[in-house]
Parts: structure tokens; sequence; C-alpha cells
């Protein structure tokens, strides 16, 4: 599979979300990536359910939602009726990630762990047969807009061992800093999603730089 791209609507227009929304579906995006914060397990609050049930009816796309939010099994079937395709939880903010991720694939919908840019990748071992993706956090979770953390790409190469000794089809995602020039080493290392919000959103021609970051290879 060629890879993916995800703008994050984090840094869309929310006075103006419906334009926004439509240059995304004029555009080579693949997935719709939704950040939802809580205010507790991130410094920050974002959107919910009206938001998405909102965003589901205006595109066709896949709608990937990214929970921030502490025991997130207490709303996974809400996520998925609000019109989530894939859902993300973090394994730094559940019980238990195994019976979440369960969970969410018995709502016929893919099912993503989630860690932190200090999260070492180890702790997926026991986990990360139940995941259909695995996202790697490249800022740490709350805010759009800041650098990225190079170390991540140390943690590329050990979740790909890790895939590769399971035997596991599972994919891999970064979200956070992500830019035109990381994008290529990122796709270069064995990425299949990348998250783009302030690089997509604060360009003047943002379906140009989809069509950028499409065409990496
Ligand atoms: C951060 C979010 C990211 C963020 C990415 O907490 O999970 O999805 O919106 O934004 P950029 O690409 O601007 O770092
Ligand atoms: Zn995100």
């Amino acid at each position: 599979m060629s890879h993916l791209v995800a703008p994050s609507l984090l840094s869309a227009n929310f006075l103006n979300l419906e334009k926004d929304i439509m240059m995304l579906n004029q555009s080579e995006a693949d997935w719709f990536h939704l950040d939802v914060m809580d205010g507790l397990f991130v410094p920050n609050i974002s959107f919910g359910f009206p938001i998405i049930e909102k965003i589901r009816k205006a595109t066709t796309r896949v709608l990937d939602v990214h929970l921030m939010i502490i025991d997130p099994e207490r709303y996974l079937e809400r996520f998925r009726k609000a019109g989530a395709d894939v859902i993300s939880i973090h394994m730094e903010a559940c019980n238990n990630p195994v019976e979440a991720l369960k969970t969410i694939r018995s709502l016929g919908a893919k099912a993503g762990i989630v860690i932190n840019p200090g999260t070492p990748v180890s702790v997926l071992c026991d986990v990360i047969g139940e995941a259909d993706m695995v996202l790697l956090m490249s800022v740490n979770p709350g805010f759009g807009g800041q650098s990225f953390i190079g170390t991540t790409m140390d943690k590329i190469s050990d979740l790909k061992e890790m895939i590769r000794s399971q035997k596991l089809d599972v994919k891999i995602e970064v979200d956070g800093g992500v830019d035109l020039i990381n994008a290529q080493i990122l796709i270069h290392s064995g990425v299949d999603i990348l998250v783009a919000g302030n690089t997509i959103f604060a360009s003047p021609d943002p379906i140009q730089v989809i069509r950028q970051m499409k065409a990496i290879n």
C-alpha cells in the first residue's frame, strides 16, 4: 500500500469548517484525522460528538479519531456511532488496552493504539496483536503546530522490528510536527499514514501541500 495522508482538522478554521472540509474533499487527503481531547489526559480541550457527527455528514473519507481522553472505553460506542472509522486510544490513558481494542473491532471500526513520545515501543508487546494500527506521537499531545521530536525515528525501527517478529499486519501512523521534509524520511522509514495539521492548514495552498505529501516516493 502506498502511504496515506491524514490532515488534522485541529488546525482547520472552526468558524468555517464546511469550507475546509469541502477543500479536503477536493484534495488527495485519504483520512480526516480528528483529535479529541478531554482536558485531563492532555492540557487542552478540543471537540466531541456533535462536531464529528457533522463532519461525518460532510465527507465520505475515512474518519480517523484520535482519542486523547482518560478511560476511552467509556465512549467507544458513541464515537463509532458518531461516524468514526478508525478509533485510536492511548496506551497511557487506558487500564485494559487489549479489551478496549477488541471492543473497537467488535464495533466494526479499525483499532489503533497510541504511545506518547516518552513511552517506549516495548510497552506494546502484548497489545499490538489486537491492533490494526500503531500511532506514534512525534510531539507531546495537546496542541497543533509543535516541532517534530527526532527520537521518533528510533521508535519507528523498534516498532517495525516488533511487527516483523510477531508476523503482524499493523500499520504505522505518525502524528505531530510532520512537514514536507521529515515526511520524506518518515515514508522511507516505512510509515504508512502521515498526520499533518499546521503544515497543511497554515499553507496558502493546502491542496498542493497534500498533493506533494502524497507524491513522496
Ligand atoms: C496533537 C494532535 C495532532 C496535531 C498535529 O495533540 O494529536 O494530531 O493536531 O498537528 P501538527 O501537524 O500541526 O503538529
Ligand atoms: Zn492526533
